[in-house]
C-alpha cells in the first residue's frame, strides 16, 4: 500500500515571526494526531526554512522547499541550490509548480534539469503538472499533462522514481476556490498512473504517489482522498490556517 502524503505549500507568505507561530501551532496539532501511514510536509518560503528545520527537529513533520536551481553552486545570482537545501534540513522540493511555469516562464526542459539535479542531491521531488482552463475546454488536458510528466521525468530511471512524487494541480483550480470534482481528479490520476506504467513499468507506477492540489480544504478533502488513485494533497491556502490544515490531515487518516 502506498504511504499517503499531505504537503503544505505556503507560497510567498509568512515572515519569520509569522512562520514561527504557524510552525509551532502545526507541530503541536500534529503531535496530537496519530499519523498512520501518512507523511506530513510543510514548504515555507526560503527565508523560513532554517527556522522550520530547527523547530521541527524532533517532530514527524518534514520540510520542503518550493523551488530549486539545477546547478550545485556558482554564479547564478538569486538562486538556491539543492546542496544548500539539504544542508539546512530540507527533504523535499516542489518543482514545476504552475505559478513557476506561468510567472517565471519555466519550461518542461528547465523543470527536467531541476528534477535531475535535485534527485542527484537526494532530495525528494514533488513534480507538479496540470492543465489550464483553456486546455481543458479544448479537450487537450490529458495530452498536456502527459507531456509535462514525460518531459519533466526525461532521463529519470525506475530507481530515481523512488524519490519522485507527482502532484496533479489543474491551474483553473489553484487559489480559485474551484476544485476538480473527485471524479475529474481521479480520471487524471488514473491517466497519470497509466503514463507512469508506460514510462517505468507497472511496479514503479503502483508505488508512485500522485497528489491532488487546487483549492483543497477541510470540506472537500475527504471525498478527494478516498479516490483510489489520489494519494494525498498539495495544499496551498488552507495550509496557512492551522485548523484547516490539521483537519485535512485528519481526513486522510479517517
Ligand atoms: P491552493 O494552492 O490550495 O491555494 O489552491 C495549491 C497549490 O498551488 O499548491
Amino acid at each position: 500500500m502506498r504511504k499517503k502524503l499531505i504537503a503544505g505549500n505556503w507560497k510567498m507568505n509568512k515572515t519569520l515571526t509569522e512562520s514561527k507561530l504557524l510552525i509551532q501551532e502545526i507541530k503541536d496539532g500534529v503531535e496530537k494526531i496519530k499519523l498512520k501511514n501518512v507523511d506530513v510536509v510543510i514548504c515555507p518560503p526560503y527565508t523560513s526554512l532554517h527556522l522550520a528545520s530547527e523547530l521541527l527537529k524532533n517532530s514527524n513533520i518534514k520540510i520542503g522547499a518550493q523551488n530549486v536551481f539545477y546547478k550545485d553552486y556558482g554564479a547564478y545570482t538569486g538562486e538556491i541550490s539543492a546542496p544548500m537545501l539539504k544542508d539546512i534540513g530540507c527533504e523535499y522540493v516542489i518543482i514545476g509548480h504552475s505559478e513557476r511555469r506561468q510567472f517565471f516562464n519555466e519550461t518542461n526542459y528547465l523543470i527536467n534539469l531541476k528534477v535531475k539535479n535535485a534527485l542527484q542531491n537526494n532530495l525528494k521531488v514533488i513534480l507538479c503538472v496540470g492543465e489550464t482552463l483553456d486546455e481543458r475546454e479544448n479537450n487537450i488536458h490529458l495530452k498536456i499533462v502527459d507531456e509535462q510528466l514525460t518531459l519533466g521525468l526525461k532521463e529519470i530511471n525506475g530507481d530515481g522514481m523512488k524519490n519522485v512524487i507527482i502532484a496533479y494541480e489543474p491551474v483553473w483550480a489553484i487559489g480559485t476556490g474551484k476544485t476538480a470534482t473527485p471524479e475529474q481528479a481521479e480520471e487524471m490520476h488514473k491517466e497519470l498512473r497509466i503514463s507512469l506504467a508506460n514510462l517505468f513499468g507497472e511496479e514503479v507506477s503502483e508505488q508512485t504517489l500522485i497528489l491532488y492540489g487546487g483549492s483543497v480544504n477541510e470540506n472537500n478533502s475527504f471525498n478527494l482522498f478516498k479516490m483510489p488513485n489520489i494519494d494525498g494533497g498539495l495544499i496551498g491556502g488552507a495550509s496557512l490556517k492551522t485548523e484547516s490544515f490539521l483537519k485535512i490531515i485528519q481526513s486522510i487518516i479517517n
